[in-house]
């Protein structure tokens, strides 16, 4: 295309303000209630990842304090909503009225409603449209509509979580519509939250009943359970927009079953999928670390951009993913999600946004708080479980005004095909690559780096560590050789890189990068138990991977002897679907023997049809054995695996074709064989 014809095009979309993306049609027109409410997701918090049925009035009202004292309210968070367990198990004999619990709300729901309201912040509360509620300490609301709803707006609240337990198989639509009605006969604005998992293709009909409807089952503080609703929640973006949202579910931020990495990583994802933002941690005991995160007003202006799309894949190739959601005004948000265990640099282009022309595009990094000037190839190098989110400007002439963007990261190599850079073995040598590419159209000027090896470790650069000029799309590299000295004790460690550089005007720019390394215990020769070494890494489902007891599912040490269909097992380890427990062997070991099974600790409905897992061997990359589906009534089945060669043991726990609720996966008396 003439130079000519490119300005006058370039110069015609500015004027006429369009950007399209590609394959990204509008969602589709909205069915939403036509009160108006919720125009954008609801932010608020509720207790229930953080309490469960443990709440009282001093919670509630300690919350909206801290809403208005720690920066949230003026964040965004305005619900403070309640959950389960907070009436008596019986109604008012005679109006039939709920009553609050007495011991845990004994000033009554109008007395903390006016609290909440007197700090400009709103409340929620629950029910169930069952019999009962879901913790089975309160009535439910079903058949008791109109009267539930009467008292609720008596009582001032505002927002009404609707869950799906014990519903006497009366169907969704009607028992949902049959509450819709009965709050819009109140008068009372009243945010309505759908809760009935995902069960009923909500996003089919929710929208013309209520405000927000749970697309999933509940979630828990773990990386897997955060990554399985990210996947049932993200195919469901044409079906939110304002007034009717997807909800894959509260915020897990803060719990502790997560690093910070992580939970950024959840923050950025449901703020990408347009999911209402409710604070699932106890704001009372909430680290600097956590509020960081909930307060980033960049992220939250993603969720609550008032164009309402929800944030679509662009792609996921192998558990790298982007995400881009257009936003009004024309930006666009540009989201890389990192699910896999290694640094990875991948992202877009402008062109594949489908945005207008530009000599150069403004950038905003959400998480770093930086603004730069891309020539148009939107690329991060995004640590394991890490997300880059950034906010593409459309169009923004003053470009120039602006230092060049950087693609700046670290890279380790692996001991092994398919095994995380992170695991580096005491006494052996290994070169850290920091490198920046200029990704421009300024010059970086006197780039520079810096690298921190933990108190000890001798690091090396094997190359310079800095550059005057470095020109658009010039990449400087530097390896660092480090050693983690021998007899290193096993542990966690932490390894730090950052970059400097000016602009032309003098603005200078730093980044900083860390990377968490693993030094693993050297294993024992000839044969032991599996159960009493002490592993490199390890992810669970539901609370931590167990040694020598099956998986309690919620804290450490708090399961019970491994046994699968009554045979008892002194030694092993129990996970919870979705696991994966990684064994540093230094190619020193042969094999490994083990029986696996679901654990009697299982799904204890009288007709389970959950508790199913699949139980897989890896020796580095190569899966060397795998159960196929095993089911509650399976006994248990012996696998064998040949690990000669290999670097490092993984186990895997996978989740049955039903998800993996009750999944409690026991890896029973395994040995392992290893050379002296
Ligand atoms: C269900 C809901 C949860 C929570 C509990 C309370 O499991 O999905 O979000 O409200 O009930 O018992």
């Amino acid at each position: 295309m003439a130079r000519t014809t490119r300005v006058l095009l370039s110069t015609l979309s500015l004027l006429l303000g369009t950007v399209t993306i590609v394959g990204m049609s509008p969602p589709p027109p909205a069915a939403a209630l036509p009160d108006g409410l919720a125009p954008t997701p609801p932010m608020g918090f509720n207790n229930w990842n953080a309490t469960g049925c443990a709440i009282d009035e001093n919670l509630i009202k300690a919350t909206a304090d801290i809403f208005v004292t720690s920066g949230l309210k003026d964040a965004g968070y305005q619900y403070v909503n309640i959950d389960d367990c907070w009436a008596e198990l019986d109604r008012d004999p005679q109006t039939g009225r709920l009553v609050p619990n007495h011991v845990k709300f004994p000033s009554g729901i109008k007395a903390i409603a006016d609290h909440v309201h007197a700090k400009g912040l709103k409340l929620g509360i629950y029910t169930s449209a069952g019999t009962l509620t879901c913790a089975r300490t309160m009535p439910g609301g079903l058949g008791h509509e109109d009267i539930d709803a009467q008292t609720f707006a008596d009582w001032g609240v505002d927002y009404l979580k609707y869950d799906n337990c014990n519903n006497q198989g009366v169907p969704a639509i009607e028992r949902y519509s049959r509450m819709r009605d009965a709050l819009k006969k109140t008068g009372r604005p009243i945010v309505y939250s759908i809760t009935e998992w995902g069960e009923n293709r909500p996003w089919e009909w929710a929208a013309a009943v209520g405000h927000l409807w749970r697309t999933t089952g509940d979630i828990n503080d773990s990386w897997a359970s955060m990554v399985n609703l990210l996947k049932l929640n993200a195919p469901l973006a044409p079906a939110a927009g304002p007034g009717h949202w997807n909800d894959p579910d509260m915020l897990e931020v803060g719990n502790g079953g997560m690093t910070d990495r992580e939970y950024r990583s959840h923050f950025s994802l449901w703020a990408t999928m347009a999911a209402p933002l409710l604070i699932g941690t106890d704001l009372r005991t909430a680290t600097p670390q956590t509020l960081d995160i909930l307060r980033n007003r960049e992220v939250i202006a993603i969720d609550q951009d008032p164009l309402g799309a929800q944030g679509r894949v662009l792609r996921n190739d192998n558990g790298q993913w982007v995400f881009t959601k257009p936003l009004a005004g024309g930006d666009v948000a540009v989201t890389l999600f990192n699910e896999t265990e290694s640094a990875a640099t991948f992202g877009t282009t402008a062109a594949e946004l489908g945005l207008s022309r530009q000599p150069s595009y403004v950038v905003r990094d959400l998480w770093e708080h930086s603004t730069v000037e891309n020539a148009g190839t939107f690329v991060s190098t995004v640590p394991p479980h890490g997300t880059a989110l950034l906010r593409v400007q459309r169009a923004n002439r003053d470009w120039w005004r602006q230092p060049p963007a950087g693609d700046f990261g670290v890279r380790l190599p692996s001991v092994g095909t398919g095994v995380p850079g992170s695991i580096v073995p005491a006494g052996q040598p290994f070169t850290a690559t920091v490198s920046v590419a200029n990704q421009g159209r300024l010059p970086m000027l006197d780039a520079r780096f810096e690298f921190s090896a933990p108190a000890g470790w001798n690091a090396q650069p094997l190359n310079p560590t800095g550059k005057l000029v470095l020109r658009p799309g010039e990449v400087l590299s530097t390896g660092y050789q480090v050693t983690p000295p021998a007899g290193t004790p096993p542990g966690d460690f932490h390894l730090g890189a950052g970059l400097t550089y000016r602009s032309i005007f003098r603005d200078e720019v730093s980044r900083t990068w860390s990377e968490d390394l693993v030094v693993p215990e050297p294993v024992p020769a000839g044969v032991s138990d599996l159960g009493d070494l002490h592993w490199a890494t390890a992810r669970n489902g539901f609370g931590p991977v167990e040694r020598n007891m099956s998986n309690g599912g919620i804290k450490a040490g708090d399961g019970k002897p491994l046994t699968i269909n009554g045979h008892v097992y002194a030694k092993g380890i129990g996970t919870h679907a979705d696991a994966q427990v990684l064994f540093y062997l230094g190619k020193r070991c042969t094999s490994i023997t083990v029986d696996v099974g679901i654990d009697d600790e299982r799904d204890p409905r009288p007709d389970p049809t959950q508790s199913t897992a699949i139980f897989e061997i890896w020796a580095d990359g190569v899966q060397v054995a795998d159960s196929g589906l095993r089911t509650w009534r399976d006994d248990a089945l012996t696998l064998t695996g040949n690990l000669t060669g290999a670097s490092v043991l993984r186990i895997v726990t996978n989740g049955g074709p039903d998800g993996f609720r009750w999944d409690r996966g026991d890896w029973a008396g395994p040995v392992l064989t290893c050379d002296p």
